[in-house]
């Protein structure tokens, strides 16, 4: 009898101890279920944007338009070139500029090498510190004159100054480099598979070429509301519960023509929203254009070491101190042999 009792106990113990893991594995899924349908289906059509985003043309300008401090009318000037590359650099990365000359981004290189025409200029604000602004600016100044490949505006280089970068890049391609095919924009953190990427677009030119914009998208992201986050956007500047589709800002490609669109919405939409992605996503949307997933472009994750990447990469995320490293074995031949065939997986992560 006593024996029984104990057993039943147990039994029932045992139960419940199952039925709360069972439940506690269901909420959590739950909720992480709840956070992606809340945020995909609440917000299925995005047409307040044109009406909450729309300012005028004057107010546009003022946003936008700031002065050229260091420029180059005729970086694109000879005929045919496939990519304008933009990086988005700040004054302060100079080391990072030199990783990237010496590496994925040099235009000699690519011309000699992989025979295309690639332009690549470092997209910049002001220094944010205005005590040591005047000697930094005497630093680029000097740079500049070595690599003629700055761009510079005068307004102040901040994370959240990031979508004046943006327009400055949209606005720079309509004025003085319209005819290239494509336009990346890209961090200067990141590594870029140059041979893999020309390739890539090479091929597209032959499909035509139009109507694309392709990275690592983000579907349906939630605004950050948490105040600590480098990402925090206020409920006054965004109040509704997802963003339109976008690709990470790390590095992603649109064609030609749907560079035009895009600059053409920033001339009548609001840019104070400071997540320069997250515009991109907000013009894209009022001009009928989406982003296309490629699960080469890795967003803000970084591919892991492993010589099979090489294969099939085009962009990494969070590389400084390796670029050059990277890059040579990118460009060794015996690892495009090891490589060929072989699976890859990248890792990715969301911000
Ligand atoms: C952005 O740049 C403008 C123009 O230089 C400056 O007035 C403003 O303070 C900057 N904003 C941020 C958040 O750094
Ligand atoms: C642009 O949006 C901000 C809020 O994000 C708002 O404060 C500002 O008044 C808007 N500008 C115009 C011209 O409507
Ligand atoms: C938003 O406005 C622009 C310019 O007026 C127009 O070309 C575009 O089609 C509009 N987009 C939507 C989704 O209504």
């Amino acid at each position: 009898m006593f024996m029984n009792f104990r057993r039943i106990r147990r039994c029932q113990c045992v139960q419940l101890v199952m039925t709360g893991f069972v439940l506690s594995v269901l909420m959590v899924c739950w909720v992480q279920l709840d956070h992606h349908v809340e945020n995909r289906y609440l917000v299925n059509s995005y047409d307040f944007i044109n009406k909450s985003f729309g300012i005028s043309q004057q107010e546009s300008e003022s946003l936008s338009n700031f002065l050229y401090l260091i420029n180059h009318h005729d970086k694109c000037n000879s005929n045919e070139v496939l990519l304008l590359l933009f990086v988005k650099s700040s004054p302060e990365n100079l080391e990072r500029r030199q990783a990237i000359r010496a590496t994925w981004g040099n235009e000699n290189y690519i011309q000699r090498e992989l025979g295309a025409n690639v332009r690549v200029l470092f997209a910049l604000g002001v220094y944010s510190n205005p005590q040591q602004r005047g000697s930094v600016q005497r630093g680029l100044l000097r740079e500049d004159q070595v690599y003629g490949d700055l761009v510079q505006q005068d307004f102040v280089d901040t994370f959240h100054n990031l979508t004046i970068k943006l327009l400055l890049q949209f606005r720079w391609r309509h004025t003085y480099c319209s005819k290239a095919r494509f336009l990346m924009s890209a961090d200067d953190d990141i590594f870029v598979h140059m041979p893999n990427l020309v390739h890539y677009l090479q091929g597209l030119i032959q499909q035509g070429a139009r109507d694309l914009w392709v990275g690592h998208v983000h579907r349906g992201a939630p605004p950050i509301r948490q105040k600590d986050s480098k990402y925090h956007v206020p409920y006054e500047m965004y109040q509704w519960p997802s963003y339109p589709d976008y690709t990470a800002g790390a590095g992603y490609v649109v064609s030609r023509d749907v560079a035009a669109k895009i600059y053409q919405a920033t001339l009548f939409l609001n840019a104070s929203l400071y997540i320069d992605d997250v515009f991109m996503g907000i013009c894209a949307n009022a001009m009928g254009v989406s982003p296309q997933e490629h699960v080469y472009f890795s967003g803000e994750g970084k591919a892991p070491y492993h010589p099979c990447i090489y294969d099939k990469m085009i962009t990494s995320h969070g590389h400084v101190a390796d670029v050059r490293r990277l890059w040579k074995a990118a460009m060794d031949p015996q690892i495009h042999d090891i490589s060929s065939g072989q699976g890859l997986q990248l890792v990715s992560s969301s911000k």
